[in-house]
């Protein structure tokens, strides 16, 4: 078996393994936040293909959990009540299970969610500049904190604010112009180095 990653198509297996058995956390998640946009749920689900771990978006898992969609949650409950369910979903999804988290964007914002972050998993920050942001969230229109404002002030005044937060995360990552699937690689890439660096420490 080589020692290390080995990216060929057929290594997927042998990453896994070897990553795994290399995670010391007794619980493996992963968390990966960012603001809205830098592809935590595209590259979310390539790593959990990669790592075979269960893929969980967050913000599907507060759907579910209200029976709304998030733009119901924000029109018919408010900002507050979404916070409060991002909050209870994310610490019963930290509390036990391997898997990729996709966290929405404002949940490391949060003081407990991060905590819960920190204690139980590793966080990886998907950090993009504010073009890509632009570009990325102006495919679609699901974003409440988005509707109706002018998007790149809006998701400038985000970076001002949450960088500074984002930036608590163990691994930071920029996020421009990569793939999913290079994002993934990346992550995994950062995940050895940091496990290794771990262990001699
Ligand atoms: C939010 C981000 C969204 C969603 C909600 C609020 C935020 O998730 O949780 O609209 O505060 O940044 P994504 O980052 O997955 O779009």
């Amino acid at each position: 078996m080589p020692d290390g990653l080995d990216f060929s198509p057929e290594a997927c297996e042998y990453n896994t393994l070897y990553l795994r058995e290399k995670m010391h956390n007794s619980a493996k998640i992963i968390v990966l936040v960012g603001l809205m946009g830098s592809g935590k749920s595209r590259v979310g689900a390539e790593l959990s293909r990669l790592l075979k771990l269960p893929f969980v978006d967050a913000d599907k898992e507060i759907e579910k959990a209200a029976g709304m969609k998030i733009p119901e949650i924000f029109e018919t409950l408010g900002e507050a009540e979404f916070r409060s369910g991002e909050k209870k979903v994310m610490l019963r999804l930290l509390a036990a299970g391997d898997k990729v988290l996709a966290s929405g964007g404002g949940g490391f914002i949060q003081p407990e969610i991060r905590a819960a972050i920190k204690e139980h998993s590793i966080s990886v920050w998907l950090k993009a500049s504010l073009d890509t942001l632009v570009e990325r969230t102006s495919r679609t229109d699901h974003r409440p904190l988005l509707r109706g404002v002018d998007r790149a002030e809006k998701l400038q005044e985000l970076i001002d604010k949450r960088y500074p937060i984002y930036a608590e995360a163990d691994i930071t990552l920029v996020t421009d112009h990569q793939s999913p699937k290079e994002m993934a690689r990346r992550i995994m890439a950062e995940i050895d180095k940091r496990e290794t660096a771990g262990k001699s420490a």
